[in-house]
């Protein structure tokens, strides 16, 4: 079922944002740390992605001149940076509902069709997760994406058949956290495409201040730079963090979070200097002991750290690749000298010669 939330903002009894809060799983379902109240509801209130902003504020001030629903809209990037946020602004500034589902979720046409005949005129379908339609859904999109037109099943046995079926005109907004994972047709369908990239320090420490504040715990500037440099440049975790210290703080009697509590509590959670977690640590010192360094293929990897090799490529690797710990060579990955400074290890041999990221898939 698709959560649907209306132009008019939130319902009177509900906490504001609560409304928009996506019942299914990735990326907002994910954690609490966007409960209501928290998730930005307008491009005004929205910290960083000025580029991105400045360009989505456009499209939509051209639809809405023209008095025609947004264009379909991909948006690709790593998890937790606003996707979902994004897709809930562009809905609320082009004053329609939003529907709110997963690729996951769609189980089959008949669960698509629902979604879409509920649509009414200028409504926004957001489909998470997108890459994880199946082949059949995703194939009956097309039709509703190109002719606003689904082809519904009727009659049974000898005598089924399909009818075609006009669609309200609508906008998808597909999320995604590799546009190398959605097939060539469904990329295509999109006539917007725009990633979100990691966030700034400086950037997320004013997303910590308004959340702290929003939190009735506010967060002097160095308190709100702590967290947010350790943040892995992801307001997702930016938000969760600002929770936990919050907690720390709370306990300890504090009426506003100050480095101090930031650094105390950051550490007691094992979040470190440069906000890499257990995790984080665990893949690095992995490649170190068991492969010497690296290069090492993904499945090797996923195999020794018995972690999905989907969750070690979409969570861990973007952060460790952005900030120069790790490499992916020809051959696979491979630590940095920086890591293994990091980590406190002898400095090792430069990196083979590093490939993008994307070119091969080792
Ligand atoms: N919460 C999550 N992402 C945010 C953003 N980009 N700006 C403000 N608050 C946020």
């Amino acid at each position: 079922m698709a959560r649907v939330r209306h132009d008019d903002g939130d319902p009177p009894d509900a906490p504001p944002g609560a409304a928009s809060r996506p019942l299914l799983g990735g990326e907002a379902g994910a954690d609490d740390a966007e409960a209501p109240g928290i998730r930005p509801q307008r491009f005004a209130e929205y910290i960083g992605q000025a580029a991105l902003k400045r360009k989505l504020e456009v499209f939509v001030t051209a639809a809405r001149q023209r008095r025609e629903p947004l264009d379909h809209t991909l948006l690709h990037g790593p998890p937790g940076l606003g996707k979902t946020t994004m897709a809930q602004i562009l809905a609320h500034e082009m004053g329609v509902r939003i529907h709110v589902t997963s690729g996951p979720a769609i189980e089959h046409k008949g669960v698509l069709a629902g979604h879409l005949t509920a649509l009414t005129e200028g409504d926004v379908l957001f489909i998470d997760e997108i890459h994880r339609l199946s082949p059949t859904v995703e194939e009956s999109l097309y039709s509703a994406m190109e002719d606003g037109r689904i082809d519904l099943p009727v009659g049974e046995g000898s005598r089924a058949r399909t009818m075609p079926f006009s669609l309200a005109p609508f906008t998808l907004v597909g999320a995604t956290t590799r546009t190398a994972l959605l097939s060539a047709p469904l990329r295509e369908r999109f006539q917007i495409h725009e990633g979100i990239d990691f966030y700034s320090d400086a950037e997320l420490s004013q997303i910590v201040q308004r959340t702290a504040g929003l939190l009735g715990m506010p967060a002097s500037a160095d308190g709100a730079n702590e967290i947010g440099r350790r943040s892995r440049g992801t307001p997702r975790i930016a938000n969760r963090l600002t929770r936990r210290v919050r907690d720390f703080a709370q306990v300890r009697g504090r009426e506003r979070i100050e480095a101090e509590d930031a650094h105390y509590a950051l550490d007691q959670l094992g979040i470190d200097e440069a906000g890499l977690d257990g995790i984080d640590r665990r893949i690095l010192e992995a490649i170190l002991d068991q492969f010497e360094g690296g290069p090492v293929g993904i499945e090797a990897l996923a195999a020794t750290l018995s972690e999905p090799r989907d969750t070690l490529e979409d969570v861990y690797e973007p952060f460790l690749l952005q900030r120069g710990f790790l490499v992916r060579t020809p051959r696979g990955r491979q630590v940095t000298r920086k890591a293994r400074a990091h980590l406190g290890r002898p400095a090792g041999p430069a990196p083979e010669g590093g490939a993008g990221q994307g070119e091969l898939d080792l």
